[in-house]
C-alpha cells in the first residue's frame, strides 16, 4: 500500500512557513495524523506557533473529514522571547512589544487553503485542557519545553486521548547534550504508565499508541 502523503500545496506551504519542524519529522507527524484520522475523532496540537506543523494536521484532517484543534497563547515560549536563541523579531506586536504569532499563523493557514479544517484556540494549554470534554484521536505535544509546561500538557490532554489514539511528542532528546529533557521525561512517563506502546521514532519525534487506560 502506498504511504499517504500531504498535498503538494501543503508541502510547499510547510516549506515556506516559519517554525521549527524539519520535513522528516513533519512527514512522520502527518503519517500519525492519517492513522489517527481513521478513528474519526479530532486531532489536537499543543503549540501552534506560526502553523508549520498545523498545516500537516490540517491536511490529514481534511482527508479524514475531521477537525484539527491547535492550542497556543501565541506569546511564545521561554526560548522565543527577546534575547533568546529562537527569538524572531518579525513576530513581535509593534504596539505591545510582545510576541504575537497569531496573525502569521492565520495568514499561513489561509494561504494554504486549510482554514476550514482547523479550530485555533488561543489560551494557556492547562486552562483550555480543564474545559475540554471531547475524546481525541491524536494529541501532539509541542508547546512549552519546561518541566512545568511539558508535564502540564501531558496531564491536561492525555486523559482525553481515546483508546487506540496516538500520542506524538516533539523534541525528545535522550542525550541532554542534544536538547532539553522535559519532553523526554514526558515520553518516559508515558511508557512507564503502561498505557502506551511506542510506534515510531523519527529523529526527535516519537509516536506512541494508547493501548490501555491511564496516564
Ligand atoms: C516550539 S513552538 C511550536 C512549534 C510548532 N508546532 C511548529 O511546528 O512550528 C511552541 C509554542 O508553544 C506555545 N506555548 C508554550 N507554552 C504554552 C502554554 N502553556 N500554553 C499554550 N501555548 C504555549 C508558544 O507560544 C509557542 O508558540
Amino acid at each position: 500500500m502506498a504511504t499517504a502523503a500531504p498535498a503538494q500545496d501543503t508541502l510547499s506551504a510547510f516549506d515556506g512557513a516559519k517554525g521549527f519542524m524539519p520535513l522528516a519529522e513533519g512527514l512522520a507527524l502527518y503519517a500519525a495524523a492519517v492513522q489517527a484520522g481513521a478513528l474519526g475523532l479530532p486531532l489536537l496540537e499543543v503549540g501552534t506557533y506560526c502553523g508549520r506543523s498545523t498545516l500537516l494536521l490540517a491536511d490529514a484532517a481534511r482527508a479524514a473529514g475531521i477537525t484539527a484543534i491547535t492550542v497556543d497563547h501565541h506569546r511564545g515560549s521561554e526560548e522565543q522571547q527577546p534575547g533568546w536563541e529562537y527569538h524572531d523579531p518579525s513576530v513581535v506586536d509593534p504596539e505591545l512589544g510582545r510576541m504575537d504569532t497569531l496573525p502569521t499563523f492565520r495568514r499561513t493557514l489561509h494561504q494554504a487553503g486549510l482554514e476550514d479544517h482547523v479550530v485555533a484556540v488561543v489560551g494557556r494549554s492547562p486552562q483550555v485542557a480543564r474545559l475540554w470534554g471531547t475524546p481525541l484521536g491524536l494529541v501532539f505535544i509541542d508547546g512549552g519545553h519546561t518541566e512545568e509546561h511539558a508535564g502540564g500538557d501531558y496531564e491536561g490532554w492525555v486523559p482525553h486521548l481515546a483508546p487506540g489514539g496516538l500520542l506524538v511528542i516533539h523534541d525528545v532528546f535522550p542525550d541532554p547534550a542534544d536538547g532539553g529533557q522535559a519532553p523526554y521525561r514526558v515520553f518516559r512517563r508515558a511508557l512507564a504508565s503502561g498505557a502506551f506502546t511506542e510506534v515510531s521514532v523519527t529523529d526527535s519525534l516519537r509516536v506512541l499508541r494508547r493501548t490501555a487506560e491511564g496516564i
